[in-house]
Parts: C-alpha cells; sequence; structure tokens
C-alpha cells in the first residue's frame, strides 16, 4: 500500500494521466487547494510530474498506471485503500490522426489505438478504480467538447471527436447502471488547450481552462446523475 494515510482539509484525489498537460495542471491545482494528490504516469521516466512531486513531496505522490494495461488498473487498486479519496479525475487521452484527416481515411492502428486509450482504457479505469471513491465522492473524466454531437457543425479531428462521443455513451450506461449510487459523475470539456495534444494554434492556456475547471468539480460535489459540463460549469450538448 503507498502513503495513503495522508488527509488534508479539502480531502485525497486520485488523478490518471498526469505527467504533463492538463493532468499535471490539475494535481497541482488541488495541491495548491490544500489536498493530497496521488497522481498516475505511465511510464518510468522523468517527467513534469515527478519534479513536482520531489518539490511537494506532502501534497503529491506518483503512482503508476497504464489504462491500456487491465492487470495494472488492478494493481492500482490493490496498492489503493477502497474509499480512500473523495475525488477520481481520470485524464489521460491521445490524438493521432492530424486536424484534417478524413475519418474512414485514418491508419486502423491508430484509429484502434486512439479507441483503446479514450474510450475503454477509461472506461476500465472508472470500473476499476470506482470503488476507491468515498461513497458521496466525485468522478470526474475528461471528455471534450468535440465529443459533443449536437455540436458537431464543423468536423475535424474526426476520430477523436468519435472517441470523445463513444467515451461519453459509456459513461451514460455506468450512470445508468449505478443510478442509486450518490457519488457525483463528470465528464467535464476543458475548451481548446495549448497542450502536447491540443497544438499550438489552441484557443487557452493551461492557466486559463484548468483553475475554472476544478473550481467546476468541486462546485458540483454531493448533485446527483451524470453531466456534460465545461470548464465554467455550463451544460455541453451531447
Ligand atoms: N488540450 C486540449 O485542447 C483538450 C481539449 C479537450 C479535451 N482534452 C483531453 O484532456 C486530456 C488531457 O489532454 P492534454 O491536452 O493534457 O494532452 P497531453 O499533454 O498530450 O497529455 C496526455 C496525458 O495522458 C497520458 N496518457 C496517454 N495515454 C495514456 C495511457 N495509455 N495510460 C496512462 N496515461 C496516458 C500522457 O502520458 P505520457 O506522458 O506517458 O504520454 C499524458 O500525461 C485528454 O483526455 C484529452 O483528450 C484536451
Amino acid at each position: 500500500m503507498s502513503s495513503t494515510s495522508t488527509q488534508s482539509a479539502t480531502g485525497r484525489v486520485l488523478v490518471v494521466g498526469a505527467t504533463r498537460g492538463l493532468g499535471l495542471a490539475i494535481v497541482e491545482e488541488y495541491a495548491d487547494r490544500g489536498a493530497h494528490v496521488v497522481a498516475t504516469e505511465r511510464r518510468d521516466e522523468p517527467s513534469a510530474l515527478r519534479e513536482l512531486a520531489v518539490r511537494r513531496p506532502e501534497e503529491v505522490e506518483v503512482e503508476h498506471l497504464d489504462i491500456t494495461e487491465p492487470e495494472q488498473v488492478r494493481g492500482l487498486r490493490g496498492r489503493l485503500e477502497d474509499g480512500s479519496f473523495d475525488v477520481l479525475f481520470v485524464v489521460a487521452g491521445i490524438s493521432l490522426a492530424p486536424q484534417d484527416a478524413i475519418g474512414a481515411d485514418v491508419d486502423t492502428a491508430d484509429f484502434a489505438s486512439m479507441m483503446e486509450t479514450n474510450v475503454l482504457g477509461v472506461m476500465r479505469t472508472v470500473e476499476g478504480l470506482q470503488d476507491l471513491v468515498t461513497p458521496t465522492g466525485t468522478i470526474a473524466v475528461m471528455s471534450s467538447g468535440q465529443g459533443s454531437i449536437c455540436d458537431n457543425t464543423t468536423g475535424g479531428f474526426e476520430v477523436y471527436r468519435a472517441t470523445k462521443s463513444a467515451l461519453n455513451q459509456m459513461m451514460r450506461s455506468y450512470a445508468a447502471r449505478h443510478a442509486q449510487d450518490p457519488r457525483t459523475l463528470l465528464l467535464m470539456a476543458p475548451g481548446w488547450v495549448r497542450t502536447a495534444l491540443g497544438g499550438p494554434n489552441a484557443r487557452l492556456e493551461v492557466s486559463e481552462s484548468i483553475p475554472p475547471l476544478v473550481a467546476t468539480v468541486e462546485a458540483q460535489r454531493g448533485t446527483l446523475g451524470l453531466q456534460f459540463l465545461d470548464r465554467d460549469g455550463r451544460t455541453v450538448a451531447w
């Protein structure tokens, strides 16, 4: 078992996919709010997350998880204590095709990898780690505004969009199966953000997206039913 006994006023948070980009910023934001954060990496190599954990050892600890490896999900579950987290936030995701690639032209292996990571891997992580969350806690998943079928009037990022729509659908099924579960369920849309995945032309800095997004997740504590929300707490059309 890792050092899961640490407590803080604003609780304990598990962030999956946190070596860089939005996941790393979520870890920092929760640490700044006084939470103790367990954050996962998939590779055994130096990262900004490891540097953060060295700088702030009381608030941030690093765990290992590749969400495409089911035995690693089971392994992490076994190393952590049931009901010991107030928030599980699954952030990991990939985009392998260029913005203007036609969906049907995308390489089959890239299509499969995007679906495996963004849909199957995320949902196996939610299913496998749900018991780590307190009965009144929050399970948040990083979706995207691109996952909205209603709002897709421009195309672009066709397969990535499809993975997020499929993820949303899988979370709807999860929520339907857990209708009596008092935990808060959130699909979050952070906006188009300048990260490795978002690219240099994205509209927002990480610092413009994540503080309000975390504030929205926290503001929803105790809310029943699955919601698809943007960083400012506005409902996104399915
Ligand atoms: N940036 C945007 O504009 C934007 C907009 C909407 C939604 N999102 C979503 O936000 C999430 C984070 O995106 P980002 O922009 O921060 O991307 P990023 O900078 O590319 O970071 C992606 C993170 O996911 C991790 N990851 C990828 N595959 C994984 C796996 N199989 N197991 C565990 N971790 C894995 C990466 O770990 P490694 O360092 O090991 O690769 C990295 O920490 C994604 O779900 C993305 O779809 C992003």
